[in-house]
């Protein structure tokens, strides 16, 4: 085991997303998920069993259409299995109906999007607040803890922004911030830092590094194997199926943030045409 995975610090203040370390936080059985298109069947999902354990940095790849968000979707209590079992934080979450599929995903998923999903009329501390309504806290403690959630992904002079008046980088720590508001046992992003230039990006992993040091279970799509590095654990997906599940030892996005990015490369100098 990589020595940043050992220990993993719990805090004892935070409950939830930040406890616990080593228990399977979500393990699916043969999740499978079909779409009927007319007379034709899509598999979007097959057979997949697996475990997240909590204080997971999961990162999980594959080719285009090979059932990564429906993943995501199905465990984030978005969407529901065809057949197949899955749990959450120990409870059975796939024989559930709409509704206490809501009240689950409200208190233990927090989702983030490539797009952000801000509302743009909102600054970013009603933003953040949006979960706490949902979940019925009282404006006071609402206000306090979106502001903390703030300050925790480095947004404290940017509450009273819209979405409109920040950058990209900045929307997904909103983003983020809305996701962790309420404390939920884990984290999923679905290409996080699809929307972002390499710079940012690796800003964001550094933010979800440094979560997940403080306990945090994180699950991440992605493209980009640079990306992936910054994950311990790799679960590739191919045509609805888990092909592998690796755990690797995760590249520091801290360190890769001191070097200097390398600039843009130039492209070559016109070969001369020798005159003729
Ligand atoms: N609502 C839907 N109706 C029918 N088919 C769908 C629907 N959503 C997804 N699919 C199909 O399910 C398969 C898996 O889709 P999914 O969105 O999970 O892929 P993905 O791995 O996230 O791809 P990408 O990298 O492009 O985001 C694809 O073949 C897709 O066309
Ligand atoms: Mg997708």
């Amino acid at each position: 085991m990589p020595a940043d995975r050992a220990p993993m610090r719990v805090r004892a203040d935070r409950a939830s997303a930040f406890d616990g370390v080593g228990m399977p936080l979500i393990r699916t059985e043969k999740l499978t998920r079909l779409y009927r298109l007319g007379d034709e069947t899509v598999t979007a999902l097959l057979d997949v069993t697996l475990s997240i354990e909590a204080g997971d940095f999961a990162a999980v790849m594959g080719p285009s259409g090979s059932g990564k968000s429906t993943f995501m979707n199905v465990v984030g209590c978005l969407d529901r299995p065809t057949s197949g079992r899955f749990w959450l934080d120990g409870e059975e979450v796939s024989a559930l109906g709409p509704d206490a599929l809501a009240a689950i995903r409200n208190r233990k998923i927090g989702f983030v999007f490539q797009q952000f999903n801000l509302l743009d009329r909102l600054d970013a501390l009603s933003n953040v607040e949006l979960p706490l309504i949902y979940a019925g806290v009282e404006r006071g403690l609402r206000r306090e803890r979106a502001a903390a959630a703030l300050r925790r992904v480095g947004l404290a002079d940017r509450i009273r922004h819209l979405p409109t008046q920040l950058s990209g980088g900045q929307q997904q720590r909103v983003a983020i911030a809305r996701a962790l508001v309420n404390q939920p046992k884990v984290l999923l992003a679905d290409e996080p830092t699809g929307a972002l230039d390499s710079r940012t990006s690796l800003e964001l992993m550094g933010l979800l590094q440094a979560l997940n040091r403080e306990g945090a279970t994180i699950v991440i799509v992605t493209h980009e194997p640079d990306i992936a590095a910054y994950a311990s654990r790799l679960i590739r997906f191919l045509d609805g199926r888990v092909l592998s599940d690796t755990r690797q030892e995760a590249a520091d996005a801290r360190k890769a943030l001191q070097k200097p990015m390398q600039p843009p490369s130039t492209p070559a100098a016109p070969e001369r045409i020798p005159a003729e």
